[in-house]
């Protein structure tokens, strides 16, 4: 059967089935084409450009453009996956308006087919009012990097009763305004498992465990492109930054030996 676009009806089709939904992070041409053709179901043009591609210590310095400029690029490349763009810090948070018009700007310029922002109970508010404006939107709940400072660092949420709770309400409240799908980062597998029965929406985990409706990697994590930290929550599939270091080196050496560029290389007059 012809491969179809990926609809948020067909994401839902999957939690319905129990199939598992696929998503990656792509910033780039390149890399979303590849994504596209190995049938994952879901890119997220992910604000962790910010770290992996832009070389920031952290999310928060991302801005509108940076983010449109990638999703822009990645678009180009996708023919099947249904893209998501990540709002950046301080992009939704200031004002419902700001909100509706920041998540305009990544479906008008850019073309991608959704948004994502991060908070729970305290963001329902605004998921509520830009999809209300015709924009399908994404959660994100659990450990949220743009806050993390306000969490205690980068580190397990929802440990105790209280906050396991807390994430609780805020998938329910969550799905209640409107979101189409939830991203659950660092949170204890029975949480994540307890939130992926309760909502209707899709749950996409990152550090969540097994019992959420789909798993996310940083694709530079999966491809050990960023080699800074490695959280435990990643798999590495490959680890090409040392594989890349060492074509890089091959090729000055080649060049300083002058056995780059040979014959085959070259043009005859
Ligand atoms: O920005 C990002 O890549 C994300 C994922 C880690 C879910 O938000």
């Amino acid at each position: 059967m012809e491969r179809a676009k990926t609809t948020i009806s067909s994401l839902r089709g999957k939690k319905a089935k129990g199939e598992k939904i696929t998503m990656l992070t792509a910033y780039d041409f390149s890399t979303a084409s590849m994504i596209d053709a190995v049938g994952v179901d879901t890119i997220l043009v992910g604000d962790s450009l910010g770290m992996v591609v832009l070389g920031y210590d952290s999310t928060v310095p991302v801005t509108m453009d940076e983010m449109l400029h990638h999703a822009k690029a990645v678009m180009r490349g996708v023919k099947f996956s249904f893209v998501i763009g990540d709002m950046p810090f301080m992009s939704y948070n200031v004002s419902r308006e700001e909100a509706i018009r920041n998540a305009g700007r990544f479906i008008k310029e850019a073309g991608c087919d959704a948004v994502k922002l991060e908070g729970g109970t305290e963001m329902a508010a605004t998921v509520k009012a830009v999809v209300d404006a015709g924009i399908p939107v994404c959660g994100h709940i659990g450990l949220t990097p743009q806050t993390a400072t306000k969490l205690g660092g980068f580190r397990l949420q929802g440990k105790d009763e209280k906050t396991a709770r807390a994430l609780v309400q805020s998938a329910r409240d969550l799905d209640e305004a409107g979101a189409f799908m939830l991203v659950l980062e660092m949170v204890p597998e029975s949480i994540a498992a307890e939130i992926t029965k309760a909502v209707s929406m899709p749950t996409i985990g990152i550090g969540a465990g097994p019992g959420c409706d789909g798993q996310v990697l940083v694709t530079n994590d999966l491809l050990g492109l960023y080699e800074k930290f490695v959280p435990k929550f990643v798999k590495q599939y490959l680890k090409l930054a040392p594989m890349i270091k060492e074509a890089l080196s091959a090729y000055v050496s080649d060049v300083q030996a002058g056995t780059f560029p040979g014959p085959e290389h070259t043009f005859k007059g």
